[in-house]
This record gives structure tokens, sequence and C-alpha cells, in this order.
């Protein structure tokens, strides 16, 4: 199985991005499965049923999430129409963690170290390993995990804690793609982050005059996605169907005006 993660879509200039590349990609690819992190695809923060419809239709088949899903009211009583998850982590929270994508889980965490005081991820991940596999009478065999963390210590720490026994475990949240994606010596594909869908003459995607007024003055501002040239930046994963061990993973980062 080939599978392709694709990092944060950022407002209209990604969902835009999305729809150009990916419908070429899939094919170019010969891609099965394809899941795109959708924190900040409607205006920049957070999703609602019209945007989460629009990456349904470029072709992505699950959308998972972060701390920007909450920024939006209106997904919230849409969640579960959709094949969407939010961190699994959120104690209490709207939506679900987890998913069965035919017999592909999916599973959504989020990082604790410079992020909101929420579950241990960690503790998570077995709990929803387990719980998966009481639902299912056995182990899910490939497993795809979307670690939204800032620090990288803790994403490359639940890679090695995972290794062995999910297929993947890419990081989103920093909208930087990383150029350290590998296979773990127990057959688990790693990258600490996959990085956005979006503008790149940007600060992570969002116009640069607010935030730089925001960095030299500490006052609020409203943020807006940049405009101009934009990135896709996504990994693809080989997976073996009989083991659900990770067998390749390259970056695919590709550019349009
Ligand atoms: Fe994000
Ligand atoms: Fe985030």
């Amino acid at each position: 199985m080939r599978v392709l993660m694709i990092g944060d879509i950022i407002g209209k200039p990604g969902r835009n991005t999305l729809a150009v590349l990916l419908p070429r990609l899939r094919q170019e690819l010969h891609i099965d499965l394809v899941i795109a992190n959708a924190e900040n695809t409607a205006g920049g923060f957070g999703l609602t049923p019209k945007t989460a419809q629009e990456l349904l239709n470029a072709g992505v088949d699950v959308m998972t999430s972060g701390n920007h899903i909450w920024d939006k009211k209106e997904i919230l009583p849409h969640f579960d129409e959709f094949p969407l998850l939010r961190p699994a982590n959120y104690f209490g929270a709207p939506g679900r963690g987890w998913l069965m994508h035919g017999d592909v889980m999916v599973l959504n965490l989020q990082g604790r170290v410079f992020m909101p005081p929420i579950d241990c991820p960690f503790r998570e991940a077995d709990k929803r390993l387990l719980e998966a596999q009481a639902e299912l009478g056995t182990p899910p065999r490939t497993v795809l995990v979307d670690f939204h963390a800032e620090a990288t210590s803790e994403k490359q720490g639940l890679g090695w804690y995972l290794d062995g026994r999910v297929s993947a475990v890419v990081g989103t949240h920093t909208h930087v793609g990383t150029a350290d994606s590998r296979i773990l010596p127990g057959g688990t594909a790693y990258v600490s982050d996959l990085g956005m869908t979006g503008p790149v003459n940007s600060v992570i995607g969002t116009e640069r005059a607010p935030v730089l007024e925001r960095f030299r003055t500490g006052l609020p501002q409203r943020f807006e996605p940049a405009t101009g040239p934009c990135i896709l930046n996504s990994v693809l994963i080989d997976i073996d169907d009989a083991t659900g061990r990770a067998t390749d993973i390259v970056r695919i980062d590709r550019a349009v005006d």
C-alpha cells in the first residue's frame, strides 16, 4: 500500500494548491490512501463543513488536525459526518481521535511540550492501539499516526516509542518540512514534520507584515494566509500489506505559482 501524508493545508491558497496538485499526484505516484492535516484549512484557522468537503473533493481520504481544529465552531456538530480526526488526547472533546479507513487505522495525537496541557500522548497511543485491537478482535496491521507537536524531541520520542508497533509516525504543526524522513529499525516510517500546503512567501503560511508587527510590538494582530506562490509538502510511504511495516518513505514537495 502506498500512502501520501500531507502537511497542514493553509486557507484558500492551500486548498487551491491541493486541488491542482493532488489529483495529478494520485495518478502519477499510484497512491492508495491520502491523509492530510486540516487544522488550518478555513482562513488559516480551523475547518468548516464546506472546506472539509473541498479537501475530500480534491482527493483526501482522511483528515487529521491539531490545536487549531477548535477555531471554527461550525465544524463541531458535524465532526462525525466527515472522515475527520482531532488529537485523541483531548479528553472529553467533541469528535474522535482515531478511525479505521478500510483496514487501516489512522490515529491523531498532540504533543504537550510548548503546547496546551492535555493528556499524555504516549499513554494515549497505547490506550488507543488497545482500543482498536479490542474493537477489531486483532491488532490493526497498518497504523498511521499524525503527531501534532512543536518540539522535535517529543516527536522523535514518540517515533521511537511506537517503532515496530505502527507503520508510520509523521509530525505536523510547525509548517516547516524536515529532512529526517527514514525507516526506524522496527519498520516504522518517521519524519519530524511534513511541512505545510500553502504560501511560501510567508511566516509559516501567514501574511508577513502582521506577524512582524506582533514580534516587534507584542500587540495582537489579525492574521490572514499570505498570497503568492505555494508549495505542497508531504511524504510518500510504502507499506508491506502482509506485515504493516513501512518499506520506504520519501518527501514529495511540489510548488505551484
Ligand atoms: Fe498547523
Ligand atoms: Fe497546530
